[in-house]
């Protein structure tokens, strides 16, 4: 691997970073969630570290550690407790990396006792939950950055590039499901980077490790 040729450039700068699931109640012991390791986001934490920045990582529900002196750890359940984080940190943050696997919707109601199974069919009614990056693309300033991720299965370009644009980015990492050992739960990555100057970049698929390290080095060239 290549850190030792890491510089310490991102010295002085505090990045928000977010990652992992948010788990959204149902009942007492029920959750709607989804399969975001939190792997993705740590990655970058520990690059973001390696280079010498400060971060603030604001997680949902995962097993990944990571302890260092300029790192803080935020944890999170559910996408309103991301958003209330999010806008608490980013004002004081040089830019943010938004990696997190943000549930769209939750259930309108949380039961306060443990929902008992009575007919053969039943419905949960889901309300559509805040877009944590796009309100962040709202209130961000000219010298902040601000990172997102799209995840699709298919016209991924197009998609993203949609995102990139209605969220206010300055880069947006594609990941396409359409690739074999790539997303969830895979050590692994395959993306493409797409840029405010509407430039596309494709990689190999790598560890998750490296793609860190690809994007940060696209995102320092990218604001330099
Ligand atoms: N995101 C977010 N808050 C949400 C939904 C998404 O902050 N409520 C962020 C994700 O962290 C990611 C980016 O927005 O950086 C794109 O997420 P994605 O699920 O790919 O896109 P959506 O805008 O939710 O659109 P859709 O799921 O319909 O494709
Ligand atoms: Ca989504």
């Amino acid at each position: 691997e290549t850190f030792f040729e890491l510089n310490q450039s991102m010295k002085g700068q505090k990045v928000l970073v977010t990652a992992g699931p948010t788990y959204e109640a149902i009942d007492p012991v029920r959750f709607i969630g989804n399969h975001s390791t939190g792997k993705m986001g740590f990655a970058l934490v520990d690059n973001l570290l390696k280079r010498g920045a400060e971060v603030i990582l604001i997680t949902g529900p995962t097993k990944c550690k990571l302890h260092h002196k300029n790192l803080t750890r935020i944890e999170i359940k559910t996408a309103n407790e991301m958003l209330e984080a999010a806008e608490k940190y980013f004002p004081e943050c040089n830019g943010g990396i938004f990696s997190a696997a943000v549930s769209d919707y939750r259930p309108k109601n949380i039961a306060t006792q443990k929902i008992k199974k009575s007919s053969n069919e039943m419905n949960i009614e889901m309300v559509k939950n805040p877009d944590v990056l796009k309100t962040i693309g709202g209130i961000k300033k000219k010298h902040q950055f601000l990172v997102g991720f799209a995840l699709e299965t298919n016209n991924a370009l197009e998609y993203g590039a949609e995102k990139l644009k209605k969220k206010n980015l300055d880069l947006i990492v594609i990941n396409s499901l359409e690739d074999e050992g790539a997303g969830f739960g895979h050590d692994t990555n395959k993306i493409s980077l797409l840029d405010f100057n509407n430039k596309t970049t494709t990689f190999e698929l790598s560890s998750k490790k490296v793609v860190a390290k690809n994007i940060l080095d696209y995102l320092m060239k990218l604001t330099k």
